[in-house]
This record gives C-alpha cells, structure tokens and sequence, in this order.
C-alpha cells in the first residue's frame, strides 16, 4: 500500500524482551502493540520504516531462570525465544527483524561498540565492593541479590533496580541482602570492574533532553529526577560466565552487564535485518543518518537505561543517532493488582491465544493502553469489549450492510449519486477521520486513535437505523441505494483504518470487498466495489463463563511453567461429564490385540462392557474385583470392532500406565466429582 513518501526514515524498536519466559498482556501493552500500531499506520503512509526488536538473552533474569529449571542458559533462551517469536506472529506484531542477541554479529556489535567507548576513553578500571555469596562461591551481581530497597524501603528490591520505584541499585546498597539462589547473607569482597562514565553525560543529556518539547511528561521528569541526584559512573563488567565477553586483555573471563550489551542489540538486529533483505550496509541509512527518527517503545521501567544511560552510551561511541522519542507507557495492572511474573499473577500471551483470536485483545489493550498512567486489565471488561463494541457495534455494522447487499441486491453495490441525502455526516466523517487518527498515532496518543476509529461503525449503525433500508428499499429505491452506497463506503475505509488495530478483522473486510492494496490516505475517499466477495460473521460472541475461568488462571499458573494443556474449559463444561466408580466383574483380552482389554463392570446394579489399552501392563486375572472410575456418558464406540460403553480413567506416564481407584471402600456406580 505505497502512498506519497514522507521525507524522514523511521526506526522503531520495542523493548527486547528477556528469553526466559513468555510474554505477558504487561510487556504487550507497554512496548509492542503501540509500536506494532504505529508501525502498521506508517506502513499504509508509505513512510519509510524498519521495526526491529528480538530476544534479550544474556544477563541474570536468564541464568537465575536456568538455575531454577534445571537447565542450560542456551536451553532457556532457545525454548523461549522460539515461544515469544511465534507468540508476537500470531498476535501480528509483524518486526522487520526479530533477532537474539546470543548470535556472533550481537557479540562483534556488543564488542565492537564497548572497544570504541573504551578508545574514546569513557570506560575506566576500578575496584569495587560486591557482595559475594560464600556458600555459592560467587559474586552476587544484580538479580542474584535480594533486600531491601535503601531508597524507598520495599522489601524484595533486586541488586539491579527496585520495581516499587524504578531506582537503579548497586547490589552492595540493599539493606538486609540475600542470595537469591541459597538465602545466605552475602558478605562483601572487593574485585575489579570496568566503569562506564556517565557522569561525564549529565550536562549534555540535561541539554539533549531540554530540547525534546514533545516529550511524554513522565519520560521528562523521571529523567530530571535523575539528574538533580548526580549521574554517578557505572560498572558495566560482571564476574558472570553468561553473556558478551569484555573485549579487554585485561578483563578475561569477564562479560558486559546486560544493560550494556542489550541496546546494542537494536544495532545489531538492524544489521542482520539489512542483510537478510541482501543490501548489508542499508543499517547505515538508519543508524548513522541525523534524519532518521529513532523511536523507542518501553514500558516505564526501561526508562532510565533509554533516556539515560543509552543516549550517554551512543555519545560516548560518537557515530550514531540519538533516540528521536522514548514513548514510555506505564503499566497494566490485572484485575486490580499488579502483575507480576514472579509472584505468578499475569496474563500470557500464548494461553490467550489457545483460546482466542489475536483481534479482542489487540482492542481491548488498544483502547485502555497504559500511555499515562496506570491502567487495569479486566477479564470482565474484555469480555464486554468483545461482545458490546466488537460484535454489536462492528461486527454487526459490516455485517448487517454485507447481508443486506447480498440478499438485496444479489451482493452487488449500487451506483448512487452521494450529494444530498443524510448521508453527508458519515461521508465528512470519512473524509476527515484518516488524517486525524493518523495525527494522533503519529503523536503517540494510540489510545485515543484506537477510541476514535470505533465510533465509525457506530456513526454507520446509527444512519443505517436512521435511514432504515428495509423500508426505503421498496418505498423510495433511490433512496436505499444511496443508503447501501454510503454505507459501503464506510465499510471500505474501515478497512483501512481498522488495519493497525485490528489486522485480522481488517484483512477479513478486505477479503469481502476485494480492493487489493491501499494507501492509509486513500481512506478518506475509499473506492467501493461493483460487488461484494463474501460476507462472514467478523466477531464471536463470547459466553460470560470465560470471565471466570480466566480469571482462576491468574492463580494457577507456576512462574516459568511451561503449560502445553488444552484450552480451559468452565465448570458448566466440567460438569457434563459423568464420572462412576465400577467393580470390574471379569476381564480378558480382546482376541488378535496385545493392548486391548475387554470388561464386564457394574457401575451399581447395571452391568456394561468397556474395552481399554492397558492389556500390556495389566494381567486380565488381576483385574477382576478392582474398583475404578469411568466416564459413565461416553457414547459408546467401536474399538477393533467391540463396543465399549464407556471409558476407564489411568494416569499415562509413557508406558507406565496406573488404573485410578478409590482408597476406601465405596459400592460400585457411586459418583466422582
Ligand atoms: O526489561 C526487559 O525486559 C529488558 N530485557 C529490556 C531490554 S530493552 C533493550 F535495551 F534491549
Ligand atoms: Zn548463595
């Protein structure tokens, strides 16, 4: 969809996320959906943009995860990063890139990037305090270190940054520490790190981020915050074995911080990206070229290393652009409280995607994004969102003119003149809405463009109402035809608008109308078609019942469990099922098989027979007498010919199977629940 070429070139990233777990509605509404929506939108301008992100694998969030599952750090960054990269997929967050910072052109950039700061003489040796685990035998950097917050009191504050009030913490500063992987109290060792010199940055950020007028307010301050306390240099080498070697003969056995490597993984990942596409050096016309507008989304606890840290770092090394805007979100809270991956209370992504399609939730984070404050996430509220305003309000405008088309007007469109009539609110309102939502993207104000765009269909149900073809189709045709005109012509440009938001549902609209490829600014005079392709039902109801269920889920999921379950089901679902206890009064296996086994079983004064698999761990003779559970409402069915009225339940463990029974005495058909 090539429209006319704006002048800039644009270089979006989101946060990289760390390879050690999925992703989270949090991390979704923070640093990707807005950026997947403003990126989509530049994409119908026409602009020229590259949106680079990938998989941040090095630091401790990575080894402690590894320790924890018993695993390599290679096997939890290759199990993850391959999850997240589907997950982001199906969601449609379409990257140009999705790169891993554990690949070789990571580590030559990483390397390449800390050499040149060195030359220029802002990285410098010292010995420093760390706190050191004696019964772990080693230093204790970042989150391998517990306590308590020395700046706002919180307990549970890691020795890299406390979550309570975004602080930057050295580990040696944690009142009451601990070892995160034994308890033990640290004890405190002096050894030797590299520093980097940002205290040499405060005046020339101060003055850099004087000048960003348009600056979220929150990015702004937080970074004054910052300033007024004094930048103090940093130590940005660990005594760890997990991560990028320091390239210094002296500093052997020594990796960078993560927050030193990772941002330099949006170099790196560009460049793979400029190689992939087979034009190596075309990075260059983004990273070295002052007009590219580099735009980085985060959520609020990524601020200081992005408008701090890593603009003192890009200064320092001298070749590349500063960052253009820092659109930091805050957070989502979920039903009243925070997330927290930790403490096992958040929503994730491939679970939701088990169990729904992408669009529901890309609308409901869109139109309650975290852009400046906290927000709330609601099961009861998306649920809302997806019946009342998806289904009812734009699944139903598209549908209702879609299936008065085809039983109408044999799905054909008609010509009509569109002067006069009532339908000039909705034709301004076709003509206007595209630069405005595209303005208010542009600023970042997702939120409100998302609001926006959804009272489009409501504009149309209402005229739709209004005019009531129904009737006018007969009474006054001309009348109906301008009508189904008007009407069809909002549903063209909603597929447009519609597109970074809701791409799925676009797509689908787009499949119905036929129009192929076009621009965002051809909205605001959308073309109709002679014809309609299709029509479908663009949104499922949802029953109340997912409220529930998936609101039970935020407290049974473990932190870095990997469930690969099917999709929950409700209690009503549960309770469908008619679960017996039955006394197998004989047993023999069906003849020709070596697995199955045929028996007679009393489920309490009726006698059934159930065929199972088990003939290869259980003898038939001792069977007989055995009291186990069934599913006693199973439509019967024909195993190798011989009916079986019913199913006994087993636990399956590979080959090793084991009947469940009950552990005390109860009469034969007695019910399970
Ligand atoms: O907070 C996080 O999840 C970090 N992995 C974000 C890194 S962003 C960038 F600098 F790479
Ligand atoms: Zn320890």
């Amino acid at each position: 969809m090539v429209g006319m070429l704006s002048p800039v070139r644009i270089l979006v990233t989101s946060a990289l996320p760390y390879a050690n777990g999925d992703i989270h509605f949090g991390q979704l509404a923070g640093a990707y959906l807005p950026a997947d929506i403003y990126v989509k939108y530049h994409r119908l301008k026409g602009s020229d943009i590259v949106y680079i992100c990938g998989s941040d694998e090095h630091g401790v969030p990575i080894t402690l995860a590894a320790a924890k599952q018993k695993l390599s750090p290679k096997d939890i960054i290759d199990r993850y990063h391959n999850r997240i990269k589907r997950s982001f997929e199906e969601f449609g967050i379409e990257f140009d890139n999705y790169s891993r910072t554990s690949l070789p052109i990571h580590y030559r950039t990483a390397q390449d990037f800390f050499s040149r700061v060195y030359k220029n003489g802002f990285i410098k040796p010292g010995v420093t305090r760390q706190l050191y685990c004696p019964s772990c035998r080693m230093f204790l950097a970042d989150r391998y270190v517990e306590g308590i917050c020395p700046y706002c009191g919180s307990k549970g504050a890691r020795g890299d940054q406390c979550e309570k009030c975004g602080r930057w913490i050295e580990p040696s500063e944690l009142i009451e520490p601990r070892c995160k992987v034994c308890g033990a109290v640290p004890e405190v060792r002096e050894t030797r790190h590299w520093f980097f010199a940002l205290s040499q940055f405060q005046e020339s950020l101060r003055k850099w981020l004087g000048a960003k007028q348009n600056w979220k307010p929150n990015v702004k301050r937080f970074c004054e915050g910052w300033f007024k306390k004094g930048l103090k240099d940093r130590p940005i080498t660990r005594d760890l074995s997990w991560g990028v070697p320091v390239p210094l003969e002296a500093a052997k056995g020594k990796v960078m911080y993560v927050w030193f490597d990772a941002p330099i993984g949006y170099i790196s990942s560009t460049k793979e990206w400029a190689e992939r596409i087979g034009e190596p050096d075309r990075w260059k016309d983004y990273w070295l070229d002052s007009r590219t507008k580099l735009v980085h989304f985060i959520g609020k606890d990524n601020i200081v290393f992005h408008a701090v840290v890593w603009p003192a770092m890009l200064m320092a090394h001298g070749d590349w652009v500063l960052p253009t805007d820092i659109p930091a979100n805050e957070f989502l809270n979920i039903e009243g409280r925070k997330f927290s991956t930790s403490h096992n209370r958040a929503a994730w992504l491939p679970e939701y995607l088990q169990d729904f399609p992408p669009d529901p939730l890309r609308y409901a984070l869109a139109v309650n994004l975290p852009e400046n404050r906290d927000v709330d996430f609601a099961w009861r509220d998306f649920h809302a969102r997806n019946n009342n305003e998806l289904a009812d309000v734009l699944g139903n405008f598209v549908n209702r003119v879609a299936v008065f088309l085809k039983k109408n007007y044999n799905g054909r469109v008609p010509e009509a003149s569109l002067d006069g009539g009532e339908g000039q609110e909705v034709l301004e309102a076709i003509a206007e809405a595209p630069g405005r939502v595209g303005g208010m993207i542009d600023s970042y104000r997702i939120k409100e463009a998302a609001r926006a765009v959804m009272t489009l269909p409501a504009l149309g149900n209402r005229y739709f109402d209004r005019q009531a073809p129904w009737r006018s189709f007969k009474a006054d045709p001309s009348r109906c035809d301008q009508t189904m005109a008007v009407c069809t012509r909002l549903v063209s440009m909603l597929e447009i608008l519609l597109y970074p938001f809701l791409p799925f549902t676009s797509r689908r609209i787009g499949k119905m109308l036929g129009l192929g490829k076009r621009s965002w600014d051809d909205a605001a005079l959308p073309v109709v078609p002679k014809e309609l392709k299709s029509t479908e039902i663009l949104f499922e109801k949802l029953d109340k019942s997912i409220i529930e269920v998936q609101t039970a889920r935020l407290r049974i999921r473990k932190p870095g469990h990997v469930r690969k379950g099917k999709a929950m089901i409700s209690f009503d679902d549960f309770k469908k099922l008619e679960l017996r206890t039955a006394k197998i009064v004989s047993a023999g296996k069906v003849p020709g098989t070596e697995k199955l086994v045929k028996m007679i079983i009393d489920i309490g004064g009726e006698e059934r027979q159930i065929v199972a698999g088990i003939g290869k761990v259980y003898e038939s003779q001792e069977l007989a007498g055995k009291t186990i559970i069934v599913v006693a409402n199973l439509a019967p069915a024909k195993i190798r010919g011989v009916e079986s009225n019913g199913m006994l339940l087993a636990a399956i463990d590979g080959d090793n199977i084991s009947l469940l029974t009950v552990d005390r005495p109860v009469s034969a058909g007695s019910e399970v629940s």
